[in-house]
């Protein structure tokens, strides 16, 4: 395949995203828990979560345009400032799919998509319980994406759930049975490859 811009753009909408969301390599499979001011939960599958520092430790993720169509998500977050991070577990990947079905602002994906709501006294968002890695984040910034009116939505880090950490910190993302997405419905297992020391020029390997 070799494409260039005019011929990417001239394809089928549905093609076009599938290709462009797959352009990334795998992405990581996170539901956003967050509830409404008025005490509505909802919950959504995301695949743009980044990780934006380390001090304090910052999470983004990005969410589609806002204005015609309603985002939950969104809205949630702006009401009562708090969200959750739940990784997908690999059991629940069809579950978690469902969740970006475009359900009625009352009705919880949690209970439309068999997922369990988790609660930290507190902590004004619903965490997944069958998620073996989450977090609970304030919401402290918000960046417009001019050129296609998306947005990156920024979020401190309060709480973590996760399996022990090594002792340098890293956690083993295939005992906590996270998931990889490419594209917008295509999932991955992960399974553990190799960890190397910090890169160091003078540590060079003989390759
Ligand atoms: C695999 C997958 C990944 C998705 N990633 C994102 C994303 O990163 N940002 C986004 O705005 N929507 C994403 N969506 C779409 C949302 O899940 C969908 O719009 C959902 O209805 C949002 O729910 P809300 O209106 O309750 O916030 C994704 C959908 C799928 C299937």
């Amino acid at each position: 395949m070799y494409l260039n811009q005019k011929q990417l753009q001239a394809k089928d909408k549905r093609e076009r995203i599938n290709l462009v969301n797959s352009i990334t390599g795998i992405k990581p499979a996170n539901l956003i828990g967050t509830q409404s001011i008025e005490g509505r939960t909802n919950l959504a599958i995301f695949s743009s979560v980044i990780h934006l520092g380390s001090s304090p430790m910052l999470l983004g993720f990005i969410t589609r345009p806002t204005g015609e169509v309603r985002r939950d998500t969104y809205e949630n977050i702006k009401e009562t400032g708090v969200f959750t991070i739940n990784h997908v577990p690999s059991d629940k990947i069809e579950n978690a799919h469902y969740t970006s079905a475009k359900f009625d602002a009352e009705v919880s994906e949690f209970e439309t998509c068999g997922f369990t709501e988790e609660w930290v006294d507190g902590f004004e968002a619903p965490f997944v319980k069958e998620s073996n890695l989450k977090v609970g984040l304030k919401w402290v910034e918000e960046m417009h994406i001019q050129r296609n009116n998306t947005r990156l939505m920024i979020g401190e880090i309060k709480w973590l759930f996760a399996p022990e950490a090594d002792a340098e910190g890293n956690l083993n993302l295939a005992s906590s049975k996270s998931v990889g997405i490419s594209g917008l419905d295509t999932y991955y297992k992960l399974v553990f490859e190799a960890q190397y020391p910090y890169a160091r020029p003078e540590e060079l390997p003989h390759f």
